[in-house]
């Protein structure tokens, strides 16, 4: 029996700004009672700085607590910063990072449903109907893509198929054969299978795929009308992340497409300039930060994402919006003193009819200097030696350097020749170390 009712919206997704401000202020007081009792890394936290729950009496009296950033969780590795007792922790996630210990993070049986019900709204607000198939290619395992859409998908009374990343070939025949009508996966990934379909004698535009949800790796609304024209399907921005839950934190709804709108009723959002660690007001631009509202196992306060971008008013819902993320500040790469994000370079390259999305911006040394090669694959159709090849090289080149400021060289390559990832992919090179 399809289960009707899971489809409508929840009340508190249209629920009146106050009466919203008034749940988020007693979901995070009765947070922070919570972290300050039982995590010993916050109690100790909170007494540096001086602080009380009980001093927070409105949601403006966030600003005077201490941030959290993933080295507070590296320290803790891998339990330290758990609220609970291991015994009531269900389900561990990690993410690899680049460097050094994993970080872990852990949840309740409550925070799987949290999650699980999370995933669930945003797979509906992405313009699910009953009876769709939901094909996940999010890789399952630590990483929390693959459970968390899974659990959502479930949740929400969808037939899943739980493929994972890898192995394009066959995902293309899945894809073929058991005809799902949502696909999950990453925006790069997702062009791999395209290229794939193609190569297959497949058209893209003629798969049974109706949505595609796409996160965990930022890309442009040029990568998205990329993408919903190559494929024909509305393409759907999905973010999150495993320090404050895993994908589902925000997500976009499908009748505006303009930014993920953020759960708000668990999440308590602030944006800070990066230097300071000042609060700035909605519509300015800086560093995304969460509060948890509702975790029991991992309550966290105040994390820095490193993700930047800004806060919007609500549209579809009354909850606030986030501007696409245009980067990470780690992602963000200083070419002899100019600020260049990977999107910024994306936006340029699809401008150009010739050149695909398969990209990658590589950084060396050039004597003293630093220099940007940014290698792109052309579109099958076009040599690399082609007019039309090194005519769209000469503009993006051109584009580069008028609109964000910077020289950079392109390096074109035939069909294949950037790495390929079956998950996030690694957008910046940096031979420089
Ligand atoms: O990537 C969770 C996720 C899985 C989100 C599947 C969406 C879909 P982490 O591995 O911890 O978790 O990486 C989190 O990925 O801080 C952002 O920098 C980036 N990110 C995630 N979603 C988006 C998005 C998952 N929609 C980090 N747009 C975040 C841009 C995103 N960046």
């Amino acid at each position: 029996m399809l289960q009707k009712t899971s489809f409508l919206l929840e009340p508190v997704e249209k629920a009146p700004i106050a009466e919203l401000r008034a749940l988020q202020l007693k979901r995070l007081q009765s947070t922070l009672a919570h972290a300050y009792e039982n995590s010993p890394v916050y109690r100790a936290k909170f007494d540096e700085a001086r602080v009380k729950p009980s001093d927070v009496k409105t949601l403006g009296c966030l600003s005077k607590l201490p941030f959290t950033t993933k080295k507070d969780l590296r320290d803790a590795y891998p339990f330290g910063m758990f609220a609970v007792p291991r015994e009531q922790i269900v389900r561990i996630h990690a993410s690899s990072g680049t460097t050094g210990k994993p970080t872990v993070v852990g949840y309740t049986q409550n925070d799987i449903d949290m999650w699980s019900n999370l995933v669930a709204r945003s797979i509906r607000a992405a313009g699910a109907k009953p009876g769709d198939l939901v094909h996940v290619s999010y890789g399952y395992g630590l990483f929390t893509g693959g459970l968390g859409a899974h659990y959502g998908a479930e949740k929400l009374g969808l037939t899943v198929v739980p493929f994972g990343g890898g192995q394009t070939e066959r995902q293309v025949q899945l894809i073929m054969d058991f005809k799902p009508t949502i696909i999950m996966v990453t925006p790069s990934y997702m062009l791999a299978i395209a290229d794939e379909m193609e190569r297959q004698g497949i058209d893209p535009r003629k798969t049974s795929l109706r949505i595609g949800i796409f996160g965990a790796e930022p890309w442009t609304n040029e990568m998205r009308a990329s993408i919903e024209a190559r494929l024909n399907i509305q393409a759907v921005d999905i973010y999150g992340l495993s320090e404050v839950m895993g994908p589902g934190v925000a997500n976009e709804c499908v009748e505006t497409k303009d930014g993920p709108t953020i759960w708000e009723d668990h999440f308590y959002p602030e944006i800070i300039d990066p230097e300071t660690g000042a609060v700035l007001p909605d519509g300015e631009f800086g560093e995304l930060v969460f509060t948890s509202l509702t975790k029991e196992a991992l309550p966290i306060i105040r994390y820095r994402t490193r993700d930047l971008t800004r806060l919007l008013p609500g549209t579809a819902r009354s909850m606030r919006r986030m501007e696409k993320i245009t980067g990470r500040s780690d992602d963000m790469m200083i070419v002899r003193g100019v600020n260049v994000f990977p999107s910024q370079i994306e936006e340029l390259i699809l401008k150009q009819a010739a050149l695909s999305a398969h990209y990658q911006c590589i950084l060396s040394k050039d004597g003293h200097m630093d220099a940007l090669t940014v290698a792109v694959e052309t579109k099958p159709g076009f040599a690399i030696e082609s007019e039309s090849a090194r005519a769209a090289s000469a503009a993006l080149a051109h584009d580069i350097k008028t609109y964000i400021g910077s020289s950079a060289a392109i390096e074109l390559r035939a069909e294949g020749g950037v790495e390929r990832s079956a998950g996030k992919a690694k957008r910046v090179l940096d031979l420089r170390k």
